[in-house]
């Protein structure tokens, strides 16, 4: 039999690049392809790209440049470009690097085999449409190989909300939801073969509507398959925080208390200006009513500072927004002009400034976080473990608020979840001990 060819991806961007990875990767088993984690190694090498900032889509030119030397020694290597910058840039990318084969966009996943028939015969091979059908559905089907305890699941792509800011609705396309039968089948088969927490994905995954009762009522019908332990989902938009998954915070108990709502902002002007169509004042009345559904629950967000027009007021009013909902976990970045985007034609604040205010919003979301990790001493959590820690004897895993905690386990097997007491909280991590009681 012949040697199977080898297949190198690397990923960068959204946890939705993740799991459309493991997808590819499983479409192009079906073509002969096993997957290798060394680039010298690989008959085909693709790029996973983001296009969300500027640093984020040059890394692929980079990244593409220390290609050169591998495809000089091996003229049969095969580059590919997927991802969200293959959509926004790919005719560019391929007809200025001409070591770059195949150009496939997001949504055109299920031709993968088709382009890389058409690219070892020798050809260029570029597919960046935005189809009708459901990519995954023309996507070989996950083999049944054993997983670790913990999965992504994408059941909600594209956006229709345009911020100002994004380039995801171009990137991704139109908001389209997959049909939740289809998703409770994937996930079932997830859990058969050892998944035990299913996160579910979407770039604006409460807008999800394949299930009559919306994101909530997939999240109740998933709840019912056993097995399953945890549920988690990401990332969603204020907007589409409805009644019914405020309702399921404090309801459905496989439903994991921790919550990724990105404000971005916390002066009502920028909001106005990013086209967030809610207010400062909104979202923080939006919080109360989750945190009384669910008052332990633990709260991420994002931010863009320096974003075309934010003044030191307009600042303080995001730092001033912080302070009054508190994060346990955030992300932070300064504004980046992407191509086509309208606040890309406007004035910029001033680069130093920007980095500046970063700094300093850094600096209190930082504390925030550092204070809701060691509240956590002294209180027990359950964890699921997921790997070997670093000393011998040890497990890590993640508690119900996502934090990493590691514990001696030695009677503990990966996907094991186990009530643990936490100890001490280090700069990224806690010690905890696990109770057998
Ligand atoms: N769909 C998600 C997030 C998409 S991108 C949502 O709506 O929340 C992830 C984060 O990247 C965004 O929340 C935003 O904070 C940041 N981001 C997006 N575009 C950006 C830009 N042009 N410059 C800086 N940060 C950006
Ligand atoms: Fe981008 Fe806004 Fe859509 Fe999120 S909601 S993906 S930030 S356009
Ligand atoms: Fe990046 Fe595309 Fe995700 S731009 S953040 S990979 S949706």
């Amino acid at each position: 039999m012949a040697e199977p060819k080898k297949l190198f991806i690397k990923t960068y961007g959204c946890q939705m690049n993740v799991y459309d990875s493991e997808r590819m990767a499983e479409a192009m088993g079906g073509e002969g392809y096993v997957r290798t984690e060394r680039p010298e190694d690989a008959d085909m090498i693709l790029l996973n790209t983001c296009h969300i900032r500027e640093k984020a889509a040059e890394k692929v030119y980079s990244e593409l440049g220390r290609f050169r030397p591998l495809k000089a020694e091996k003229p049969d290597l095969k580059i590919g470009v997927a991802g969200c910058v293959a959509q926004a840039e790919g005719a560019e990318i391929m007809a200025r690097q001409p070591l770059v084969d195949l150009v496939v966009g997001p949504q055109s996943y299920h031709r993968l085999p088709e382009l890389t028939a058409k690219a070892t015969a020798g050809e260029k091979a570029l597919d960046t449409d935005f189809p009708e059908e459901d990519k995954f559905e023309h996507l070989k089907s996950r083999p049944r190989v054993k997983r670790g305890p913990t999965a992504f699941l994408t059941v909600q792509e594209g956006c229709d909300k345009f911020c100002a800011f994004c380039v995801v609705p171009y990137t991704r396309g139109a908001e389209v939801s997959r049909p939740a039968d289809r998703v409770i089948a994937e996930a079932r088969d997830l859990v058969e073969r050892g998944v035990r927490e299913i996160t579910l994905l979407g770039q604006n995954v409460n807008a999800y509507h394949g299930h009559e009762g919306g994101l909530a009522g997939l999240i109740r019908d998933l709840a019912g398959i056993d097995g399953l332990e945890r549920i988690r989902f990401t990332t969603s938009h204020p907007n589409d925080m409805d009644d019914a998954l405020i309702a399921a915070h404090g309801e459905v108990e496989k439903l994991m208390p921790y919550l990724h709502l990105p404000v971005q902002a916390g002066s009502d002007r920028i909001l106005k200006a990013m086209n967030r169509k809610h207010t400062a004042e909104a979202y923080i009345r939006l919080i109360e009513r989750i945190r009384a559904a669910r008052p332990d629950l633990l709260l991420s967000g994002d931010f863009i500072v320096g974003f075309p027009g934010e003044t030191e007021a307009d600042f303080q009013a995001t730092l001033d927004l912080v302070e009054t909902v508190g994060y346990g976990q955030a992300y932070s970045f300064k504004y980046s002009p992407r191509p086509g985007t309208p606040a890309a034609e406007k004035a910029h604040v001033d680069a130093a400034e920007a980095d500046a205010r970063l700094q300093r919003l850094q600096a209190l979301l930082n504390r925030q976080q550092k204070a809701a990790q060691d509240a956590m001493v002294g209180r027990d959590v359950h964890v699921l473990f997921e790997k070997p820690g670093r000393l011998p004897g040890q497990m890590v895993g993640k508690s119900e608020y996502l934090h990493a905690v590691h514990a001696d386990a030695d009677d503990v097997t990966m996907g094991d979840i186990r009530k643990v007491r936490i100890v001490r909280s280090n700069s990224n991590s806690l010690a905890g001990e696990i109770l057998w009681a």
